[in-house]
């Protein structure tokens, strides 16, 4: 029986098919995304992958709700899968910020589940990096989380070349809206449809903005001259003391679908533009107050990057490192009168914190050492008699093949990290 549409499974290298999951590279990810974000002194936290479904339905918009995997449980619960992270952490921002100092700087690394139709870059869950920063209005946060996302996808080998983080803001957008006598009961409609400017056919935009009393060529103007609102120059110039100027652009095409965003917003895209959003992220002052009706008030920011994307990207370019098992150390027995032997110096060398196999049954010489190269392990080792009887070590440096011979402790010091 195959894994359901749109789920995957992750392979450990060397990958059975081409188009394998690989769990190596999974890993790769996530030790990038949680070493960088510690980097910025964001702390790890979680949540349930199982929900209330009203926890989407009030506040995430239309579109995450028609993609919600959700159920009635066996106690006739509504409940949903989380397609995302933030109204999860905005419940635990509200119930918890007393006894947090501020701001607030929190990662986690959730998987998500979508019902959408699978596609390239599109699958029913993934893995998604979210960092969010809480109690905050100043733009130096905002700043700093597009700081943090370009040097996660730096961290990863991409480069300016590579990747870009197209900046926007609701605000902008909310101005031309009501400078343009838009109705603000429809402010929500008209975000979606400059959501989807780009994915669209010209003439069915222009025909919703027409709907809205807007027209396409004004739409057109204000994306095209791109003029950067104040808070964004601000951004703009903080990233330049960074030199991270060249990872960033204004560009108002962006606006993100989703509903609770209120101020500056950003989306990661490749160079070339030939995959889906990398990440995507923005301001969502708003949120907390929502969930928590108002007991709880904190501005809040922070992003999310996935791993299906990024993986293919990765791959594209050639930035993925060629995965190896490496372990510490293989100890071969050839003698199998000395199994109990080899078995003490396995337990000793695993109790020192090494990755230690050995064969489980008895196999031939030869064949274990093949397999030791294999494995990428650095060291054999072998137990063995010397002439007058006495149990002694020999240990492999299998890279340079020298070899030596001494006892446990001998035996236990090679390739200690220590040393
Ligand atoms: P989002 O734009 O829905 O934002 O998702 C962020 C990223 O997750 C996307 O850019 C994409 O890389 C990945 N992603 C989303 N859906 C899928 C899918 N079905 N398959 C594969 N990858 C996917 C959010 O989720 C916001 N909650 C992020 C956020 C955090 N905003 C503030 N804090």
């Amino acid at each position: 029986m195959d894994c359901l549409p749109g789920f995957r499974e992750f392979y450990p290298e060397p990958l059975p098919l081409k188009d394998a999951w690989s769990c190596d590279a999974r890993n790769h990810l996530f030790e990038a995304w949680r070493l960088t974000a510690r980097g910025y002194g964001f702390r790890e936290y979680d949540g349930p992958p199982l929900e209330p479904l009203e926890l989407y339905t009030a506040k995430s918009g239309a579109e995450i709700v028609g993609q919600l995997f959700n159920f009635v449980d066996k106690g006739d619960r509504a409940v949903s899968m989380r397609p995302e992270m933030t109204p999860t952490v905005a419940r635990m921002i509200a119930a918890s910020e007393r006894a947090y100092k501020k701001p607030i700087k929190w990662f986690s690394i959730p998987q998500l589940f979508r019902y959408e139709k699978q596609q390239r870059g599109r699958l029913r869950e993934h893995f998604q990096l979210n960092c969010d920063l809480f109690g905050e209005t100043d733009v130096a946060a905002d700043a700093e989380i597009v700081a943090l996302l370009v040097d996660v996808l730096r961290r990863l080998g991409l480069d300016a070349g590579d990747f870009v983080v197209r900046l926007s803001s609701r605000q902008a957008w909310q101005r031309f809206y009501e400078s343009r006598s838009g109705d603000p009961a429809r402010a929500y409609e008209f975000y979606q449809v400059i959501d989807k400017i780009e994915r669209e056919k010209p003439e069915v935009t222009a025909a919703k903005l027409r709907d809205l009393g807007l027209d396409v060529a004004d739409v057109q103007r204000f994306i095209e001259a791109g003029e950067p609102t104040p808070e964004l120059q601000a951004v703009l110039d903080n990233l330049a003391a960074r030199g991270l100027r060249d990872y960033v652009a204004i560009d108002y095409n962006v606006i993100r679908g989703l509903a609770y965003y209120t101020g500056i917003v950003f989306e990661a895209f490749d160079r070339k533009g030939e995959f889906r959003a990398i990440a995507g992220g923005g301001r969502y002052d708003q949120l907390i107050g929502l969930l928590s009706q108002g007991r709880v008030n904190l501005p809040a920011l922070g992003f999310g990057m996935g791993d299906v994307v990024l993986l293919e990207l990765l791959k594209a370019r050639g930035k993925l490192p060629s995965f190896r098992q490496g372990l510490d150390a293989v100890v071969i027995i050839e003698d199998e009168g000395l199994r109990a032997e080899s078995l003490a110096l396995v337990q000793r060398l695993r109790e020192s914190g090494r990755a230690v196999d050995y064969s489980l049954t008895p196999a031939k010489g030869d064949k274990q050492w093949k397999r030791a190269i294999e494995q990428g392990a650095r060291h054999g080792h072998r137990v063995e008699r010397d002439a007058g009887g006495a149990v002694v070590y020999r240990t492999r440096h299998l890279a340079t093949r020298t070899e030596s011979v001494g006892d446990l402790a001998s035996a236990l010091a090679a390739g200690d990290p220590a040393h």
